[in-house]
């Protein structure tokens, strides 16, 4: 007999199986081939932490959760929609701001901002917030996951720009990005001192293996 239940009290995140799941907001339709299974008389998508950081995290002890119903959040590198989507099913009545610089990645986005409408493409770069200041409204979160050499200023700079006071930050760090040749640890220290000497909190450290190799998750507030 297979069973669902909610995640760590979070009204929108389950475990079916042992596997994570959101509910789906657009029933009958998968965006990167998840299974989708019926509970109860309602359509859940299966959350695959190898496809999405964000599930990585949660699998591996994420404690801090913000995304509710009405959630506002910015997301920086949203590629062709994998973890935004699940964003959208937890946030049905909330808006996910999708930044993106690649036109390829952005048409699959447009296509999907189509069903779900709780997603909003932008075509930019996640390097110049300014370029699209005009386009949201201040964030209860920033999700980066832009894989680039300047990925903390990315962070920081949009962090200080975009999120509201109380909001929280997630900096999705890939270590080899920053530096093929370096010991992934001695990045993640490097990174980090970066982020508190700029004036952020860092609440939470979370390494994505084994889903994902040298990567790290860092949570933050701000404190200034
Ligand atoms: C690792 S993928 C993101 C995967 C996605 N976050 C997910 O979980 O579904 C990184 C994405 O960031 C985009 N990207 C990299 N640098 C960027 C920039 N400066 N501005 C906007 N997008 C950027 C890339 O085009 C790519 O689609």
């Amino acid at each position: 007999m297979e069973t669902m239940r909610k995640w760590n009290d979070s009204p929108s995140v389950y475990q079916f199986d042992g596997q994570l799941a959101t509910c789906n907001l657009t029933p009958g339709e998968q965006v990167y081939g998840e299974k989708l299974v019926e509970v109860r008389g309602g359509e859940y998508r299966l959350w695959n932490p190898r496809r999405s950081k964000l599930a990585a995290a949660i699998l591996n002890g994420l404690e801090t959760f913000p995304f509710h119903d009405n959630s506002k959040i910015i997301y920086l590198g949203a590629s062709t929609g994998t973890t935004p989507s699940h964003i959208s099913d937890i946030t049905p009545d909330g808006l996910v701001y999708c930044v993106e610089f690649s036109p390829r990645m952005m048409r699959k986005l447009v296509d999907l901002s189509q069903i779900r409408p709780n997603l909003i493409p932008i075509l930019d770069d996640a390097t110049k917030p300014r370029n699209y200041l005009h386009l949201v409204e201040k964030a209860d979160i920033i999700y980066s996951d832009v894989a680039q050499p300047n990925q903390t200023e990315i962070f920081m700079e949009n962090m200080r720009l975009l999120l509201k006071e109380d909001g929280v930050g997630f900096l999705m760090l890939k270590a080899r990005s920053i530096d093929v040749t370096r010991n992934p640890e001695e990045i993640y220290r490097e990174e980090e001192s970066r982020l508190k000497t700029a004036g952020f909190r860092v609440l939470e450290k979370i390494d994505l293996e084994p889903y994902e190799k040298d990567h790290m998750a860092f949570v933050c507030g701000v404190s200034f």
